[in-house]
């Protein structure tokens, strides 16, 4: 089970680290991608969530849309999928940074057809620049946490063959993997529910709702910070020229 003094730390560093002011080392294409922290900020999305879902995945490149969807998704076809989300049904992860961008989103898609109501797929996206941080082994993992709590026997990934780390991240979850040809299919059984993967998912999501509510306040922050510094800098420069 989740370790709650580490949250309550988790909770302070995010604190912390918001209180610097954004700089150009924030945008995931120009960072150095540090390893994510121990406890990575991974919350449930609702609809109020799918423009930054759509903005994520049309961000993706031609290649990564390939992995993703297993076919060179356009952006109308993304923009269909994102409208097509249903947060009721399904289960939708995300991760978020300071500047309030998705640098990953998982879908969890419960299946429909008679005889498979225990089982889900999953599939996933991390930014590029946001890579090796152990994001996608984390949304993957919450997943399946989530699906044993939700009551679903088995998690079922489709995942071209040439997928290298989508491959390494469900063998290391422990999934059965059958490769045909060009395209794999991994199953993980997973195990009942218990009272300490529910209490691990409430404190999980409580972290992750706290810690994006305060991306919120300090981006409305920096923001409002930033237009009084322009009114002050506009003031000095209009006492300069009426001076001179
Ligand atoms: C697949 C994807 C989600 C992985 O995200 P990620 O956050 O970089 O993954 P992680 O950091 O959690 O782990 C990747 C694992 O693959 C390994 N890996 C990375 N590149 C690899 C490569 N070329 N060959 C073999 N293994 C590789 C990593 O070492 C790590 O394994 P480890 O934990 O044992 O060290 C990401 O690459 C992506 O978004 N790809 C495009 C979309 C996609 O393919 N989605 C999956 C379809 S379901």
């Amino acid at each position: 089970m989740v370790n709650p003094i580490r949250l309550i730390k988790a909770s302070i560093d995010t604190g912390r680290d918001l209180l610097r002011p954004p700089t150009a080392g924030d945008n995931p294409d120009t960072a150095d991608a540090p390893r994510a922290p121990v406890l990575v900020p991974i919350r449930s999305l609702g609809a109020n969530h799918r423009s930054r879902i759509a903005d994520h995945l049309l961000s993706l490149d031609d290649n990564d849309r390939y992995l993703r969807f297993g076919y060179l998704a356009h952006d109308a076809q993304i923009q269909k999928y994102v409208d097509g989300l249903d947060f009721e049904r399904d289960d939708i992860f995300g991760i978020y940074n300071r500047k309030l961008e998705l640098l990953a989103v998982a879908h969890l898609a419960y299946a429909k057809a008679h005889g498979y109501e225990k089982c889900a797929e999953f599939g996933v996206s991390v930014v590029p620049a946001a890579r090796g941080r152990g994001y996608g082994a984390r949304l993957f993992e919450r997943a399946a946490m989530h699906s044993s709590n939700e009551g679903v026997r088995m998690m079922f990934i489709h995942a071209l063959s040439e997928n290298a780390p989508m491959l390494k991240i469900v063998r290391n979850a422990g999934a059965h993997v059958e490769r045909d040809g060009s395209e794999s299919e991994a199953y993980l059984m997973l195990p009942d529910a218990s009272l300490d993967s529910r209490m691990t998912e409430m404190l999980e999501e409580r972290y992750a709702q706290t810690d994006y509510n305060l991306k919120v306040q300090a981006k409305q922050f920096w923001s409002v910070l930033g237009e009084l510094q322009e009114i002050r800098r506009n003031a000095i420069e209009a006492q300069k020229r009426s001076a001179s």
